[in-house]
């Protein structure tokens, strides 16, 4: 009974000690710079924890500092900037795959022993991968054990990390203090419940899943919703035909915006912003910042259009098209209070 109770005075001091929440998510297929988002956030604010709430390797973060690139797949990114960095409940984590990114962090002079995997997360077995390759390979899945492991962990047959000897200098001790940034994976038309199910991933992409982390959903602040310029789709969607691939612009942009998945090297399909889709997510996720990202690449390739209510629109110039974007989500976006472009890999 005492050690219950320690437990929950634990919990009490949690909510007690948190100032705020603020989120960052993807609102479109995943790729959309949630990465660099966060590395701007944490550069230009204070933050005590940058946190993932959900999936697993299979999400890939591309962080430029002082124009150095870097990759990671499962720590967040608050790592790059000596923020303590915790890999979430409803997370998913493959040992050997963890250690080889905290071998390649270390390596590069980055603070290790910020990073934290909570006791509750599951562990991907190689069998989960196996059965990945083996059963999904026409879903078109990053082939890291996702959807198995997803699927013991709802099945309540999986393994936890605090049950795993390799983890266990890497436990969270489960509390936040402070000011706690939510790092985003994938997307939300990825998501496990809002996206084109079965053409989705395992888990929550959308800020109510970051409430698994322990905090209640009033110390949420700003939920900040990062978009691409243009729409890009990884694996397989038939959402997303593969004959988008032979449209020439299209395909320019392909290359313009190196649209290859840092996660599996595929080509990414490409198609011109679907702004409705768009619109439905901001809403839903209760978005009050964007970013929208790639704004360079189009203006590359000379190239200006975008789908509304189901009708492509072409427009002159970028400002032409930046214009129209603001006013229809000024229009039918009521939570959200700043609307930014970004034009360049490390800068907002
Ligand atoms: P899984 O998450 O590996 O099971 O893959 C399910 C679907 O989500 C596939 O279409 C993947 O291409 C896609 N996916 C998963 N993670 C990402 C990501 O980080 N970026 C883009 N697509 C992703
Ligand atoms: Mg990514």
């Amino acid at each position: 009974m005492r050690i219950l109770n320690e437990k929950f005075n634990t919990i009490i001091n949690i909510h007690m000690n948190i100032s705020k929440v603020d989120i960052c998510c993807g609102l479109n297929w995943g790729d959309e710079a949630k990465g660099k988002v966060v590395a701007h956030l944490v550069k230009n604010f204070h933050y005590d924890y940058v946190c993932r709430w959900a999936g697993g390797n299979n999400a890939g973060h591309t962080i430029y500092v002082d124009g150095k690139k870097y990759k990671t797949h499962l720590i967040p990114s608050g790592i790059f900037y000596n923020v303590k960095s915790i890999i979430g409940p409803d997370c998913v984590v493959h040992p050997d795959s963890f250690m080889k990114e905290l071998k390649y962090l270390r390596e590069n002079g980055f603070d290790t022993s910020l990073i934290k995997i909570s006791p509750k997360a599951h562990i991907v077995t190689e069998t989960h991968i196996q059965e990945d390759k083996d059963k999904y390979k026409d879903q078109g899945t990053t082939s890291n054990g996702i959807a198995p492991c997803y699927k013991d962990k709802f099945g309540r047959k999986g393994i936890r990390a605090e049950n795993v000897e390799c983890l266990k200098d890497y436990i969270w001790d489960e509390v936040l203090d402070g000011i706690v940034l939510c790092e985003g994976a994938q997307g939300f038309w990825l998501d496990i419940n809002y996206g084109n199910y079965p053409y989705v991933t395992s888990s929550t992409t959308l800020p109510y899943g970051a409430c698994c982390l322990g905090f209640p959903p009033q110390k949420i602040d700003k939920i900040y919703g990062a978009s691409k310029i243009y729409d890009t789709r990884s694996g397989t969607d038939p959402l997303f035909p593969e004959t988008l691939l032979d449209d020439e612009i299209l395909m320019s942009i392909v290359k313009v915006g190196g649209e290859i998945g840092t996660t599996t090297g595929r080509i990414r399909k490409v198609n011109w912003l679907n702004l409705d889709k768009l619109i439905v997510a901001i809403n839903t996720s209760g978005i009050t910042d964007i970013i929208i990202s790639k704004i360079d690449v189009l203006i590359r390739v000379n190239a200006y259009k975008l789908f509304h209510n189901n009708t492509l629109i072409t427009f002159k110039n970028i400002d032409e098209m930046q214009l129209y974007i603001n006013d229809s989500i000024t229009s039918f976006c009521k939570y959200v209070t700043t609307i930014s472009y970004s034009g360049n890999v490390e800068g907002i």
